[in-house]
């Protein structure tokens, strides 16, 4: 399963990179906000600092506008995956950019049949938001399990990026799923290498051995 970072924060990614794990940004635009960099100049830097994907997700609405907006954030860097809202003019964009040569991520995607739209009109990525799901008491990671179980029933290479992730056990559980992606949280990232008996078991050897060095 591909890592991603879903923040807009230059020193997250400069960190997340520097663990050796990291495959691809998202971001969008509450996260791009938290930032003073204007967006697309803080894109074109997060895109020199990781090779792999990196979303940047248009404002418009209508299709004219997306489009635009789309090939202008894809002139940033070869790099670049846009991201559509998942609607019925971001379904006909994304047909579009697909036909000509951009990729695109399907975002704010929250039901079985709104994936399989996505994945028919060619995005590159669909995000499903499980954590907005499990807020409103519903299980996001069912709907995981529905996109993978539809998209293997027909092939489709549309890559199944599991996004609003809150925790290490949705990370655990996208991967058993088999879900292609996982953007997550700097503050998730972290918490996956930490465990308790690691860090007591680590001190123990090391006490260990020093103590049968001074005897
Ligand atoms: O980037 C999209 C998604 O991951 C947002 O997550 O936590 O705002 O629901 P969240």
């Amino acid at each position: 399963m591909k890592f991603f970072i879903d923040t807009a924060n230059l020193e997250q990614i400069k960190s997340a990179a520097a663990m050796g794990v990291l495959d691809g940004v998202t971001t969008n635009p509450s996260l791009a906000a938290k930032e003073t960099t204007p967006y697309r100049e803080l894109l074109a830097e997060i895109c020199k600092v990781v090779p792999g994907p990196v979303s940047a997700e248009v404002l418009a609405t209508e299709y004219d506008g997306m489009m635009k907006e789309a090939k202008e954030l894809a002139a940033i860097a070869d790099n670049i995956v846009v991201k559509i809202p998942t609607i019925l003019e971001g379904l006909k964009a994304i047909k579009s950019l697909t036909e000509e040569g951009i990729h695109t991520n399907a975002t704010l995607v929250f039901s079985p049949s709104q994936a399989l739209l996505v994945a028919k009109a060619g995005a590159s990525y669909v995000s499903p938001f499980i954590g907005r799901l499990d807020d409103v008491s519903t299980h996001g990671m069912e709907l995981i399990e529905q996109i993978v179980t539809i998209y293997h029933n027909y092939s489709f290479t549309t890559e199944v990026l599991v996004a609003s992730v809150r925790h290490p056990m949705h990370v655990v559980e996208a991967a058993l799923i088999g879900a292609d992606v996982t953007t997550m949280p700097y503050s998730v990232l972290s918490k996956l290498i930490k465990h308790q008996l690691t860090d007591i078991g680590l001190e123990k050897f090391i006490s260990d051995f020093k103590k049968a060095q001074q005897g």
